[in-house]
C-alpha cells in the first residue's frame, strides 16, 4: 500500500489581486507534492480560501454587496491563479463551505465543554488587515506590531481560548522536536518572543461583526477567523463528520506551509487547539520568508505588484515557478526583480538546460539521423559525468525532505552544467570527424540522453509542462522517465530514437522585455490614479435620500427632429416626443452627433427640469448623456416605448 503524504498552503484571503509574493507557498506545495507522488506516495495537498472576518465584512460593504456575493465573485480569481501556475492541488476548501461551518461550530463546542473555551470579556486593541488582538504592551509604537498599520481599540464580551495553559507543553513539545519547525532558528523566534514571555488566554469570538461562523450555542457571537481558517486542515479531511476516512489517513500533516507572518498562528495557536482536542500535532512546519520588492514585503497596497498574470502569460508558469523557488532559501526573504528574473530564465533554462537538449538532440540527428547505433565504446570524463548523475536523485530527496526546494534545484543544475561541461570536453564534433570512432560517439551521445533523462524526471515535479516536453525529445518512454530509475544508467533504450521539438525555453531579449514590462507596470500605476481620482469624485457626491430622487421624473423620449443652433456652436436643438407631445430641447452635444446621428433614436428625459432660455432657444428638458474621457456619449434605449417611467 502507497504511504499517505499530506501537504497544506495556508487558505488565501479571496482576493483578485495576489501577488507573484503569493504564488511562493503554493508552487513550492505543489512542486513537493508532485515530487512525493513521483516518489509513489499517496499525496493530499490542499489549499483554499479563508473567507470570514472583519476584512473580508468590510471590503464588501464598500463594494455594495454582502461578504457572500464577494467572495463567491473574486474565489474564482483565486482558482484562476492557480491553474495559470499550474498548482494541481487534491482539496480546495472555502471556509464557506458547509462542512466547515458545522466542523468549526462542533470543535468550538467541545472546546468549550471540554473548559478549553469559557466566557470574559476582551478589551485590547485588533488590527483588521492581519485579523490580530494585541495587548497594549505587544503595540509597536501604537501600530499593529506585524504590519505596522492602526489598530481599534475593542472592547466586547466574548468567548477565550485557554492558551496560557498550553505554554509549557508547548514550549517543551518545539525543544524535544526540533524538526517540527523549519528552519531552526523560527524556532528559537517562537520560544523567545512568544512561549517565554508568557502566553495570554485568546479572544476567539466577536460579537461586533457578523461575517463568521455563529457559535451554534450563543449565536450573538461569531468564531474569530483564525481560529476558523486555522481548523480548515483537519476539516477538509472530514473530522467531526461520519465520513472521516481522509482524516484517519492524512492526519497528522506531513508538512504546513507558511510565510513567516503567520508563523505565530501556525506554531503556537494551532498546536495548542489540536493539544486541548487530543489530536497529534503536524510533523513539519516549514517557514518561509517573503519575496520581497525594494526591500519591502511585495503586497498591492505597496503599489509594487508584479502581475502573476502577466508574468505566467509572457514566460510560461514554468519559468516563473523555476525562478521564484530557485531564488527563495527557506527562512530567507528573496527579493524579486524581473531582470533577475529575465537572466535567469536565459542563463539556466535557456541556455543550460534548453540548450543541453537541443544541441544533444541536434547532434543525434546530425550524425546518426535520429536513432543511436547500439555499439559502445567508453572513455575519458564518463565515469564522473555518470556518477554526478546518479548521486543526484538521493541529494534531492534530501533537500526535498528539508523543504530546501532551492537547493533541490541547485544540485540539479549543477548536473545539467556538469553534462554541458561533458559536451566541450568530449567534442562530439571532432569524434564525428573520425569514421572510427562511431561507437565513442553514440556513447557520448547515449550518455548524455541518459543525463537529461535523470535531470529531466527530478525537474518534472518542479516543472510540469516543459519537462514531459524535454523527454520527449530524447526518446524517454513513460517507462523510463520513473523515479525508480532516476539514480540508474543506461535505462533508454541502446538505439534510442530522438525526436527534435520547438526550443524548451526560448531566450528572451533582456532590453526589450524589460522595456515593455516597466511600460506594463506604469501603465497600472496610471490606472490606479484613474481609479483614486474617481473614487474620490464618486465619494464627494453628497448622498441623497429616495424622496429627493423620485423628484426627477425620467422618461424614454423618441428624437423626431434636430438642427444645429446658429448662435452657439456646442448646442443642438431636438425635438423630442415624449409619449404625449413633442417639446424642445436643447443639448451641448452638437461636438459629438449630426442630426443624422439622432433622429429616430430613442433617448432618457429628465422631463420635469423648468424649461430655460438657452441661446434663444426654449429647452424644455434634458437629456441623458455620460462624460467619457474628452467625449460625451447620449444614452440610447432604442426598444424602449416614449413615455416610459424610469425609476
Ligand atoms: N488567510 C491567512 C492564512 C490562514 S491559514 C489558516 C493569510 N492569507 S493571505 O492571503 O494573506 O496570505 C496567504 C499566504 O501568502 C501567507 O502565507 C502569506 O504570508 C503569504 N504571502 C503574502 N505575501 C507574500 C510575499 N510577498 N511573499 C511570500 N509570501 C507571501 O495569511
Amino acid at each position: 500500500m502507497k504511504k499517505p503524504y499530506y501537504i497544506t498552503t495556508p487558505i488565501y484571503y479571496p482576493s483578485s489581486n495576489l501577488h507573484i509574493g503569493h504564488c511562493y507557498c503554493s508552487v513550492a506545495a505543489d512542486s513537493i507534492a508532485r515530487f512525493k507522488k513521483l516518489q509513489g506516495y499517496d499525496v493530499y495537498f490542499l489549499t483554499g480560501t479563508d473567507e470570514h472576518g472583519q476584512k473580508i465584512e468590510r471590503k464588501a460593504e464598500e463594494a455594495g454587496t454582502t461578504p457572500k456575493e464577494y467572495v463567491d465573485k473574486i474565489v474564482a480569481a483565486t482558482k484562476d491563479l492557480w491553474k495559470l501556475m499550474d498548482v494541481n492541488y487534491d482539496g480546495f476548501i472555502r471556509t464557506t463551505d458547509d462542512y466547515h461551518v458545522k466542523a468549526v461550530q462542533k470543535i468550538f463546542k467541545e472546546l468549550y465543554d471540554r473548559g478549553d473555551i469559557y466566557k470574559g470579556e476582551y478589551k485590547g486593541w485588533y488590527c483588521t488587515p492581519c485579523e490580530s488582538f494585541f495587548t497594549e504592551t505587544q503595540l509597536k509604537d501604537g501600530k499593529c506590531p506585524d504590519c505596522g498599520r492602526e489598530v481599534e481599540l475593542t472592547s466586547e464580551e466574548c468567548y477565550f481560548f485557554r492558551l496560557s495553559k498550553y505554554q509549557d507543553r508547548l514550549t517543551e513539545y518545539i525543544e524535544a522536536h526540533p524538526e517540527f519547525i523549519q528552519p531552526a532558528f523560527r524556532a528559537k523566534e517562537m520560544i523567545n518572543n512568544f512561549l517565554k514571555p508568557g502566553l495570554e488566554d485568546l479572544c476567539v469570538s466577536r460579537t461586533s461583526i457578523k461575517w463568521g461562523i455563529p457559535v451554534d450555542f450563543d449565536p450573538d457571537h461569531v468564531v474569530y477567523v483564525w481560529l476558523d481558517a486555522l481548523t480548515n486542515y483537519i476539516t477538509k479531511l472530514g473530522y467531526t463528520t461520519e465520513n472521516h476516512e481522509l482524516f484517519d489517513k492524512f492526519w497528522p500533516a506531513d508538512v504546513h506551509m507558511v510565510a513567516k507572518d503567520i508563523m505565530r498562528f501556525h506554531a503556537i495557536i494551532w498546536p495548542a487547539m489540536l493539544m486541548a482536542l487530543d489530536l497529534p500535532l503536524p510533523k513539519h512546519l516549514a517557514v518561509h520568508g517573503w519575496i520581497t520588492f525594494n526591500g519591502q514585503k511585495m503586497s498591492k497596497s505597496l503599489g509594487n505588484v508584479v502581475d502573476p498574470f502577466v508574468l505566467g502569460k509572457r514566460y510560461g508558469a514554468d519559468a516563473i515557478r523555476y525562478h521564484i523557488l530557485r531564488e527563495m532559501a527557506l527562512g530567507a526573504d528573496s527579493s524579486f526583480s524581473n531582470e533577475i528574473m529575465i537572466n535567469r530564465i536565459n542563463s539556466d533554462l535557456a541556455n543550460g538546460f534548453g540548450n543541453l537538449v537541443s544541441r544533444t538532440v541536434a547532434m543525434v540527428e546530425k550524425y546518426f539521423g535520429g536513432t543511436l547505433p547500439t555499439e559502445r565504446e567508453g572513455g575519458e570524463f564518463d565515469d564522473d559525468l555518470i556518477a554526478t548523475a546518479t548521486a543526484l536523485k538521493s541529494s534531492v530527496d534530501d533537500f526535498i525532505d528539508k523543504t530546501q526546494l532551492n537547493n533541490a534545484l541547485a544540485e540539479i543544475f549543477k548536473v545539467v552544467s556538469r553534462a554541458n561541461k561533458y559536451i566541450d570536453e568530449t567534442a562530439p564534433w571532432v569524434i564525428a570527424k573520425d569514421e572510427t570512432k562511431k561507437a565513442r560517439l553514440a556513447t557520448v551521445l547515449y550518455n548524455l540522453l541518459e543525463t537529461i533523462r535523470i535531470t529531466a524526471t527530478l525537474l518534472s515535479a518542479f516543472m510540469p509542462t516543459t519537462m514531459p516536453k524535454a523527454l520527449e525529445q530524447i526518446g524517454a518512454c513513460e517507462k523510463c522517465a520513473t523515479y525508480e530509475n532516476a539514480d540508474k544508467f543506461g535505462v533508454l533504450p541502446l538505439d534510442v530514437t530522438v525526436k527534435k521539438g520547438e526550443a524548451l525555453f526560448p531566450r528572451i531579449d533582456v532590453e526589450k522585455e524589460i522595456e515593455e514590462l516597466n511600460a506594463i507596470i506604469k501603465n497600472n500605476e496610471k490606472v490606479d490614479e484613474k481609479t483614486a481620482k474617481l473614487k474620490e469624485e464618486i465619494e464627494g457626491v453628497a448622498q441623497i435620500g429616495i424622496d429627493d430622487f423620485c423628484k426627477v421624473d425620467l422618461r424614454v423620449a423618441e428624437i423626431k427632429a434636430c438642427e444645429p443652433i446658429k448662435k452657439a456652436k456646442k448646442l443642438l436643438k431636438l425635438t423630442i416626443y415624449d409619449g404625449v407631445k413633442e417639446r424642445t430641447v436643447a443639448s451641448g452635444i452638437a461636438k459629438f452627433y449630426t442630426p443624422d446621428d439622432l433622429i429616430g433614436r430613442k433617448i432618457i428625459l429628465v422631463s420635469n427640469l423648468k424649461p430655460a432660455k438657452l441661446c434663444g432657444v426654449e429647452s424644455c428638458g434634458m437629456i441623458l448623456a455620460a462624460t467619457c474621457g474628452e467625449e460625451i456619449k447620449v444614452i440610447f434605449v432604442d426598444d424602449m416605448e416614449p413615455g416610459s417611467k424610469i425609476s
